[in-house]
């Protein structure tokens, strides 16, 4: 296995539109998961997809840790091939988001609250899952990236964009957030 060099936002292979994977079965994707993983791993994030180390395939990994799940549910880790997203519902919800190709900051993104995920898993077998709240928001995430969608370009309001330093410092409230208080 190995750690990957993560593309910056910036870098053109962000921005493209990514080929599908003809083969999830084929040792090539296996290892590429296993360096996806262990990059992941040592990055600290909770999501990559494959442009993001210079592959442009529609593949993805992501997982919930336990602390980030909206239910206190942690999901396990899954790999994502060829995935089709669509939204359960028209409601949209503002989150916080970060991205290892945008490091330092983060940003409220508006995304669908329930989706339907359908894809290969890491053997090539086809499933389908619904996901909501946080898993919801990282699934989204990365499928835009198969597309060269970067999270600022989903932003609908730029006052909710910062440095984790900054808007942690001095507690950057989300409106949601601040109509609970
Ligand atoms: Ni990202």
């Amino acid at each position: 296995m190995a750690i990957l060099k993560i593309a910056r936002m910036g870098h053109p292979v962000l921005l493209a539109r990514a080929a599908a994977v003809a083969d999830a079965a084929d040792p090539e994707i296996s290892r590429l998961v296993a360096d996806m993983a262990e990059t992941l791993a040592d990055a600290g994030g909770v999501g990559l997809a494959a442009p993001q180390v210079f592959r442009s395939l529609r593949l993805f990994i992501y997982h919930v840790p336990e602390s980030r799940a909206d239910d206190g549910q942690a999901v396990a880790a899954r790999v994502v091939i060829n995935p089709v997203v669509s939204p359960l519902s028209d409601e949209l919800v503002l989150g916080w988001e970060g991205c290892l190709s945008i490091p330092g900051l983060r940003a409220a993104v508006p995304r669908f609250a329930r989706i339907r995920l359908a894809g290969l898993d890491g053997a090539g077998a086809p499933f389908e899952i619904e996901a909501g709240g946080f898993e919801a928001r990282v699934i989204q995430h990365e499928a835009d990236h198969l597309d060269g969608v970067m999270y600022p370009m989903r932003m609908s309001d730029f006052r909710y964009f910062g440095f984790n330093e900054e808007t942690s410092r001095y507690g950057l409230k989300l409106p949601e957030d601040a109509d609970a208080d």
